[in-house]
């Protein structure tokens, strides 16, 4: 049984990352949320995939230019359609006590790979533990210093890196780098390499799969988690193959 992660939400019926794709993705029967989380200018950790707010608001600059009070005034949704206009840039505390109640997982991204937020870590850490999320939360990030500095303040949170090709036995990198499943990019994986992640016990979260051809694979294969825009797609494909 593979679970599905709704990559920002259900991002291609609703706003990457808003509460309205949060939202979906629960009503589409995803297993779990994937999101991406940066420090806002006043250092709340908000939710928000790129590091400036143009493509995905109606302002322009980088996010940690702005409180999170100013954030909340910028529309996040109607770059995809006005229908959704009036959605904000979710406050990750506002997502928790909305997902907290629900049976849910949550993957949380900190987007920390080319701005390093300084007291991102602790903060998430702290909201994750005020919610009881951390037993089912894994953190990932490209930036693999900061798993490790994860694992120094939280010794039981799972943390996964996330990386894109090319790495020789990845099993034995994420236990280089103090973490328990792997976050790859979904080309990267092979027969071979599944085989040496289940010989390790690491269980293993592709990104982004959004083909049918590629679900299916990953659901033969009997891969942990699957990451994809299509939660719907996924849970239908899974339940009726
Ligand atoms: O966490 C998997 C995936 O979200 C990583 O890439 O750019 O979509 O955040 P990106
Ligand atoms: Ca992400």
């Amino acid at each position: 049984m593979t679970y599905i992660f709704a990559h920002r939400g259900s991002c291609k019926d609703c706003p990457e990352n808003t509460m309205a794709a949060f939202k979906k993705a629960y009503e589409d029967g995803a297993d779990g949320i994937e999101l991406d989380v940066q420090l806002s200018k006043d250092g709340i950790p908000v939710i928000i995939h790129d590091e400036k707010l143009d493509r995905t608001t109606n302002k322009k600059g980088y996010v940690t230019d702005y409180t999170y009070e100013e954030l909340t005034k910028f529309d996040a949704g109607s770059w995809l359609s006005k229908s959704f206009s009036g959605e904000q840039v979710p406050s990750l505390q506002l997502f928790l006590e909305w997902i907290a109640p629900l049976p849910m997982l949550l993957n949380i991204e900190l987007k920390n790979n080319i701005i390093e937020y300084n007291g991102l870590e602790e903060k998430v850490l702290q909201l994750l533990h005020h919610y009881g999320m951390e037993e089912r939360t894994v953190i990932s990030s490209f930036n693999h210093y900061s798993l490790v500095k994860i694992r120094k303040m939280n010794a039981y949170i799972e943390t996964a890196p996330l990386y894109s090709s090319g790495l020789y036995e990845p099993w034995e990198y994420v236990k280089a780098v103090w973490s328990q499943s792997a976050h790859p990019h979904y080309k990267s994986l092979h027969p071979y390499i599944m085989e040496g992640f289940k010989q390790n016990n690491i269980p293993v979260r592709p990104y982004t799969v959004n083909s049918q051809k590629w679900m299916n694979y990953f659901f033969e294969w009997g891969t942990q988690t699957i990451i994809t825009d299509y939660p719907l797609i996924a849970k239908q494909l899974l339940n009726n193959p």
